[in-house]
């Protein structure tokens, strides 16, 4: 039975990290690769009929994106017996990340047979103090990035397991350094996008979101409280008119434009 990979990407890190992992892992075996942003797929048919199953995501501030949480939420039963695979990609830190989805997938019997976490560039652009770069200068976390997708392979093919974020260290830091104060944050920033005058009325934030949080309404961009703070619209503004962390425009924008 081919191996199933689902992955949400914001601005395209995770996307590029599970593309790499399955390329390598598969050496041209077929095998399916979805976003789960595409709420036109069959998602309840394909889980079902996988056996081993790849999921990746970025961290956002220890959590999961709101967007994996409800996608997992909504098909914990589908997930009943199967065997996942977790990768996580981050800036430097989350903690338990790649232990996320097992908190939520715990009653349906999953086996957790590896999680990987993978250093990718910043996509949170607004936030000047995270070292940003333009993709053009990020050469050398994509070889770092590229090395240890290798070498998850590796171990996983020669019959290790991969444990990032599983340790209770990494559950511990999760959850007291970020998840405690965090939480209540984040969930106050899925209505908090911040439209600046500079915005030229483009639309092309509303065409690119994920969960249809922007529209127009009355001449201005208006938003509907569910941002998944995946960052798109922030790092693809023509005018970098958006913000949601801080208010300030951002310097400059990442994205790999290819997250979906
Ligand atoms: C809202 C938000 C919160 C983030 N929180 C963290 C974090 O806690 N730790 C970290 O190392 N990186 C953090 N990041 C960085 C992203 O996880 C990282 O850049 C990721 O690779 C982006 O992947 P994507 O392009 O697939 O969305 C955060 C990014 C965003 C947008
Ligand atoms: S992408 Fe930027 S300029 Fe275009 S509508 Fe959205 S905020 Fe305005
Ligand atoms: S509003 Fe922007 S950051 Fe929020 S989910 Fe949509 S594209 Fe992502």
């Amino acid at each position: 039975m081919k191996n199933l990979y689902l992955y949400f990407s914001g601005t395209g890190n995770t996307k590029y990290v599970i593309g790499k992992f399955a390329e390598l892992y598969e050496r041209g075996s077929y095998y399916s690769l979805h976003s789960i942003e595409h709420r036109e797929i069959d998602f309840s048919r394909i889980i079902g009929e996988a056996e081993n199953i790849v999921l990746a995501y970025p961290i956002h501030d220890s959590m999961l994106p709101f967007i994996v949480k409800e996608f997992l939420e909504s098909h914990i039963e589908d997930f009943k017996g199967k065997n996942l695979t977790t990768i996580c990609t981050q800036l430097l830190f989350s903690g338990d990340g790649g232990a996320l989805p097992f908190y939520i997938l715990k009653e349906a019997g999953v086996k957790h047979l590896h999680s990987i976490h993978i250093n990718m560039p910043s996509n949170l652009t607004d936030v000047n103090i995270f070292f940003n770069k333009p993709l053009s200068e990020t050469a050398r976390s994509y070889v770092k990035a590229d090395r240890k997708i290798a070498l998850a392979v590796d171990t996983i093919r020669s019959g290790g397991i991969c444990r990032d974020g599983r340790k209770w260290f990494s559950r511990f830091s999760g959850f007291i350094l970020q998840r405690t104060w965090g939480k209540a944050m984040m969930v106050k920033l899925r209505n908090s996008v911040k439209i600046s005058s500079d915005c030229i009325l483009c639309q092309k934030c509303v065409q690119i979101c994920p969960v249809e949080n922007l529209e127009i309404r009355e001449n201005r961009v208006g938003q509907q409280g569910r941002c998944t703070l995946c960052y798109r619209c922030v790092n693809e503004c023509p005018v970098r008119a958006i913000s949601i962390f801080m208010k300030s425009k951002p310097k400059i924008q990442y994205s790999r434009k290819d997250y979906n």
